[in-house]
């Protein structure tokens, strides 16, 4: 199975003055990434279900809620109404990882879990086929801007391979200080989707020249075959 690779904004550094104007000028974008945060499960405070609904009527990109919060089993529902189309939930956030990817999918959403950067990919052994979406942290969550933590590529390379063999549909994003000069060697490694928050929206150029630039970086990088 090949993946074409898709780039997701992450909007946590972007103006949240103008939030429905950042988000409809993401051309290069294939989905949009939404990092919910609820001060618990990690040290910063972002937004609900409210923002999510808001954003769903600004922009036609498919859209991913990055739930790092405690306990998602209770915002699972809202954030599909509010018109998340995949819900990403953290595999330390939960007691019953397996319930709660099926209650995902049974919802209608794609099911995604995310794991921090302590997080073996072993934990995901029992779980692969309740899965359509495997997240590996690359910055410890909570906040945009950080440095790319090196240990990830081998991680991602260990999981693409684990999915290759048992779930091989499932696609693979890595998140935390992916940029032109990380971009290349994740998707190497076997990463099809790229989250990008200050690497998109800094002041260094427009979201839409620095999407062109991310794609640039990974232009004909490790071509995977079919199979
Ligand atoms: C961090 C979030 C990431 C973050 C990425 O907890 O999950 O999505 O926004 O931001 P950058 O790309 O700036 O590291
Ligand atoms: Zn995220």
């Amino acid at each position: 199975v090949s993946h074409p690779i898709s780039i997701a904004p992450s909007i946590l550094t972007a103006d949240f003055g103008r939030l429905a104007e950042e988000v409809s000028g993401l051309d290069g974008a294939d989905r949009l990434h939404l990092d919910v945060m609820d001060g618990h499960f990690v040290p910063n405070l972002t937004f609900g279900p409210v923002v999510v609904s808001a954003i769903r009527k600004a922009t036609t990109l498919p859209i991913d809620c990055h739930l790092m919060i405690s306990t998602p089993e209770r915002y699972v529902e809202a954030y599909r109404q509010a018109g998340a189309d995949r819900l990403i939930i953290h595999a330390e956030a939960t007691v019953h990882l397996h319930r709660l990817l099926q209650h995902i999918r049974s919802g209608g959403a794609e099911a995604g879990v995310a794991l921090n950067p302590a997080t073996p990919i072993i934990d995901l052994d029992e779980v692969l086929p309740e899965l359509d979406y495997v997240l590996i942290m690359s910055v410890n969550p909570g906040f945009g801007g950080q440095s790319f933590i090196k240990g990830a590529v081998r991680k991602i390379s260990r999981m693409r391979r684990l999915l290759d063999r048992h779930a091989p549909k499932v696609s693979l994003g890595v998140d935390g200080g992916i940029g032109p000069e990380t971009a290349g060697q994740v998707v190497e490694a076997g990463a099809d989707s790229l989250i990008a928050g200050s690497a998109v929206f800094n002041e260094r150029a427009s979201p839409a020249e620095n999407i062109r630039a991310l794609r640039a970086a990974i232009q004909g990088v490790g071509s995977r075959k079919d199979g």
